[in-house]
């Protein structure tokens, strides 16, 4: 055999020239061997099903934080605010980071918790025995290296969005948790959201028919507030991450709930994309019109930027629609649409307000209000009032977090598994993959390996949880 081929197949078999090594990478088309990869994978049957799993009951779920910058500093404090929580540990790259996060803890009467730093101090915290859970909120390059090794350590992962950025990636993430049966939740916060919520158990309930067409966004503009500010992301890393490639860089926000909807991988399941960008008209001229006033820009200047607006439009095997817009550089309102459209009805929340119709025309606030009172949640009787108080884009990241420690504590399955986590950042590298091919159909590999057929939907009820309680220290949140 020659020695190509044979370094070839023996990359494969580490699952990867990138996976063993366990350095950030960043959002990347798969290449010919990542194809090759996921097709191989493909062909191997799960060594579990990972859907419906439920862990070992945890009577305390002991925390360890990595990433405390804007998103995770908050975290600390909604966490902290659970009952049956301990936060065990706190990370950072950067050690002053965590002494803000010890202030919250000693704000809410919770005890100091040990600190590690440095660019590698997750692999410590991993690694020490006093920990059930690693919660992940860096920057996007670490989800899957702090994840897999997390899990590799005997800990549960919950991590932020989106959850890995290759193809690569999301095997990795799929092939650990089922190897080493701890959990992997993406943090998908956007499928707590109320209205969302309301959504999902009236698609459940039938009331929009059988659903044919979704779609979902990430409209938000980060440009001048928070890609360029040099006091927002550390190290820039969200500016760079949008430098040298095209695509839906952030689909899940849209995409989850949504797919929540459809039931992806447990009754359908996504097949194939097709994604389009425009170019880029506002990015490029910003770091010019910065850098030549302030050379802390001149690294950003003349730099490929990614197209302001990118549609990906997805099928799954039973014939329905998701279409899925990202544009982080053009002055928009914020929108992640959230459209839910069947055969009898349909949901949109964005442009505000969230409306409903059963035919031409929206339904009055009035039916809208009795729609909510009939179709809320328990999950949302239950907690979100609490919610709503804590804060939290506006309570739905409590609700998640809640929800996640309840089900720990109580051994159930957790809403969101490895599959979805996996299958909804695939459309990171998927829908770049296609960009560059002039918008060319790539296939969506399914991460169940058939066992989408079986799989059952979302639990939408609170059965045999709804046992964790909250602390009277209410934490003061910043987003
Ligand atoms: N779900 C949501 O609504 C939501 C909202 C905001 C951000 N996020 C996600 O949260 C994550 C963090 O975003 P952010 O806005 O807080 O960014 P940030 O830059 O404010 O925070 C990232 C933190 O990670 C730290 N970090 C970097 N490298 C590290 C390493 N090697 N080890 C330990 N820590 C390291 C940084 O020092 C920083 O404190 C991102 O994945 C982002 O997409 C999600």
């Amino acid at each position: 055999m020659p020695t190509h081929r044979r370094e070839f197949i023996r990359k494969l078999t580490l699952g990867g020239s990138a996976l063993a090594t366990g350095l950030p990478v960043f959002a990347t088309a798969p290449n010919e061997e990542a194809l090759a990869h996921s097709a191989q994978m493909l062909e191997q049957t799960p060594s579990f099903n990972m859907c419906g799993y439920a862990a070992p009951k945890l009577d305390v779920v002991r925390i360890g934080i990595v990433g405390l910058g804007m998103r995770g500093s908050d975290a600390v404090g909604r966490l902290a605010y659970i009952d049956g929580v301990e936060i065990i540990a706190l990370c950072d790259k950067y050690a002053d980071r965590i002494a803000g996060a010890q202030k919250t803890l000693a704000a809410v009467n919770r005890p100091i918790a040990k600190e590690y730093s440095g660019e590698e101090g997750w692999k410590a915290l991993c690694e020490s025995n006093d920990i059930d859970l690693v919660y992940i909120v860096t920057p996007w390059s670490l989800h899957t290296p702090i994840a897999v090794y997390a899990m590799k350590n005997g800990k549960h992962a919950a991590t932020e969005v989106p959850a890995a950025l290759t193809l690569e990636q999301c095997w990795e993430l799929v092939d650990t948790s089922e190897k080493t049966k701890r959990h992997c939740m993406m943090l998908e916060n956007c499928c707590y959201d109320f209205f969302e919520l309301l959504t999902l158990n009236m698609s459940r309930q039938g009331l929009f028919g059988d659903i044919v067409h979704a779609e979902g966004a990430y409209v938000h503009d980060l440009s001048t507030g928070w890609l360029f500010n040099k006091k927002a992301y550390a190290d820039m890393w969200r500016l760079k991450e949008n430098i040298g490639k095209n695509g839906s860089l952030y689909p899940t926000h849209g995409l989850g709930p949504v797919a929540q909807c459809m039931n992806i991988n447990r009754g359908d399941l996504m097949e194939h994309l097709v994604s389009m960008s425009t170019g880029d008209f506002s990015l490029a001229p910003l770091a010019a019109e910065l850098s030549a006033k302030d050379q802390f820009f001149q690294p950003f200047a003349g730099k490929n930027y990614r197209g302001n607006m990118n549609n990906t439009m997805i099928r799954t095997v039973k014939g329905k629609t998701i279409l899925i817009q990202h544009d982080v550089s053009t002055p928009r309102p914020y929108s992640r649409i959230h459209l839910v459209s069947g055969t009898k009805g349909m949901a949109q929340k964005w442009p505000g307000p969230a409306k409903i119709a059963f035919g031409h025309n929206w339904i009055k606030p009035e039916e809208l209000k009795s729609l909510e009172e009939k179709y809320t949640l328990p999950i949302v009787k239950h907690i979100g009032a609490i919610a709503k108080e804590v804060g939290g884009h506006g309570g739905m990241d409590f609700i998640m977090d809640w929800r996640l420690i309840d089900c720990l504590r109580n051994g159930l399955p957790l809403d969101q598994d490895v599959y979805d986590a996996a299958s909804w950042s695939s459309i990171v590298p998927l829908s770049i993959l296609s960009t560059q091919k002039r918008s060319r159909t790539i296939d969506i590999p399914d991460f169940t390996r058939g066992n989408w057929k079986k799989n059952q939907p979302v639990n939408l009820t609170l059965e045999g949880g709804a046992t964790t309680g909250v602390r009277t220290d209410k934490p003061a949140l910043k987003m």
